[in-house]
């Protein structure tokens, strides 16, 4: 088996059998935001496209780049396709013009030509990805791969169950907006910073540690940021609360708690593996010498790209368009029908429109979307759960093109800032990444399946017995959990609970189930 890194999240697999590409990044994503880093556009993408099979692990925009799928990617590749509850990601491959769909059963292994055998797991919560983030196995000839990308299952076990795994291919680094936009003090900005970076890192270790593969591979960011504006998110300042750490990073900090087995793939390097366990790699150019000049080959793509941002931003701005009229005409009859999401936010939520692309410059239109009011209406100088702060061109631009999902867009883009009153929640999220009927029956079906269930199970964790499964997303504590004094931490997301009372420190509800042994 080979891999060939194909940059960011994507590679290329080959076998005997036939050939997969993954997420095949190249286009900026989110408003022109993110960039793959290294540089993957020099590919020979004709080539590197012309596969057995398509593996598109999401929708969000640095794994689906629609562009690059219609332009590059040959039509006669089999797409090996999730199973998501919205047909959207198939809807847009086809659209691209691709024909041919395996559609998987999540968690079953399928046998393809030549004993090439596949199992693909789909995490469908309305928290993962756009609606569904996913995790591609692959075995050929006696060799498995993983390809976590950057889906977080709660555990890895029924990988583990197919045999030793030879190749871990998983997420390390941030691919998020939080603490960097949140109007705070600098000081307080790197703490949280800080404390995301380190917890990034001990879900890493936490998964490798789980599947104890031959190989690990630090994949799926991050991403580099190109725009003048954004320019500070790169991770060349010595900031120790920037949560973008690079491939070399993670190489020193997985040494640190004795990890031996990572291996780095530029875009052109090509790993090779047996079924002995061992791997070769060549590389395209020496991948030490190359992160040790990061800035300045950051600093060249800054320059190159330069025209390509410049040429995205003339196409968002749509003035005539009445935004406060076209969010109430979408919004409104959403906030409707919610029940879950829309009792989750509790809240009124503002969004203030500047007169530039993202959060400095002058306001010009401040509406609020009142949830508990069910309506979309201008700001009231009243208090407010969460504040946003953006550009009117680039809500002009999400009316313009009609987005039904504004986190794998604007929030994404990282170009605005964000305040809230109280607790970080999640709904709020959850219901601007559902604006369409679909998403929000599907959103809305989710929560009251999952508020229904009761957690029998427990689990022992120090002197606490507490519920076995997160209230968050349903980790195994007993793997997971992690307590110190009177907090416990999932370490999955990072969410914390207080144990006496049982409330969730990260966010609103979600409350605990937990007990003290007495003597
Ligand atoms: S499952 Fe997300 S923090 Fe526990």
């Amino acid at each position: 088996m080979r891999i060939t890194g194909t940059g960011h999240a994507s590679m290329r697999i080959d076998t005997a059998a036939g050939s997969i590409l993954c997420d095949p990044w190249v286009n900026p994503a989110y408003f022109a935001s993110w960039f793959p880093f290294p540089d993957n556009s020099l590919l020979d993408w004709e080539t590197l496209g012309d596969v057995d099979y398509l593996y598109v692990s999401h929708l969000h925009r640095d794994h689906f780049d629609a562009e690059h799928l219609k332009h590059f990617i040959s039509k006669k590749a089999t797409v090996l396709l999730p199973e998501y509850p919205t047909s959207q990601l198939e809807d847009e491959l086809r659209d691209l013009g691709f024909t041919s769909f395996l559609k998987t059963r999540s968690n079953e292994v399928h046998e393809l030509d030549g004993g090439l055998r596949v199992m693909i797991q789909a995490l469908t919560s309305p928290t993962d990805g756009p609606i569904g983030d996913s995790s591609l196995w692959v075995e050929h000839d006696g060799i498995r791969l993983l390809n976590q990308n950057d889906a977080r299952p709660s555990d890895l076990s029924r990988f583990n169950e197919l045999g030793h795994v030879h190749a871990h291919l998983l997420q390390f680094s941030g691919a998020i907006w939080y603490p960097m936009v949140y109007e705070l003090p600098e000081s307080a900005k790197t703490a949280f910073g800080k404390q995301k970076r380190d917890r990034q890192f001990d879900r890493t270790w936490r998964y490798i540690d789980d599947l104890q593969a031959d190989h690990v591979f630090p994949i799926a960011g991050p991403p580099s940021f190109l725009d003048d504006s954004l320019w500070q998110f790169n991770d060349i300042f010595g900031d120790e609360g920037n949560i973008f750490p690079d491939q070399s990073v993670f190489m020193t900090e997985y040494a640190k708690v004795g990890g031996t087995n990572g291996i780095v793939l530029l875009p052109g390097s090509v790993t090779s593996l047996t079924n002995d366990g061992s791997a070769s790699t060549e590389h395209p150019t020496d991948v030490d010498e190359f992160f040790a000049h990061k800035r300045e080959h950051l600093e060249e793509m800054r320059t190159r790209k330069a025209p390509i941002i410049e040429a995205e931003k003339a196409s968002w701005r749509h003035p005539e368009i009445d935004v406060l009229g076209e969010m109430k005409k979408r919004i409104e009859p959403l906030l409707e029908e919610s029940i879950y999401l829309a009792k989750g936010v509790g809240g009124p939520v503002r969004f203030d429109l500047t007169d530039s692309f993202g959060p400095d410059g002058e306001i010009i239109e401040s509406i609020v979307v009142d949830f508990p009011g069910k309506q979309v209406r201008p700001y009231a100088d009243e208090k407010v759960r969460y504040r946003f702060k953006t550009g009117r061109a680039l809500v002009e631009h999400l009316i313009h093109i009609g987005e039904g999902d504004w986190v794998n867009s604007l929030f994404l883009s990282c170009r605005f800032s964000a305040a809230r009153i109280g607790q970080y929640n999640e709904f709020v999220y959850a219901f601007f990444k559902c604006l369409s009927e679909e998403r929000l029956q599907y959103a809305e079906g989710w929560y009251d399946e999952h508020e229904r269930t009761v957690e029998a199970e427990d689990t022992q964790l120090g002197d606490w017995t507490v519920q076995r499964r997160c209230p968050h997303l349903k980790a195994d504590l007993s793997r997971f959990g992690v307590i110190d004094g009177n907090t416990l931490t999932c370490q999955l997301h990072g969410w914390k609970f207080d144990l006496p009372s049982g409330k969730c420190l990260t966010s609103a509800g979600h409350q605990l189930r937990a007990e003290k042994k007495t003597a």
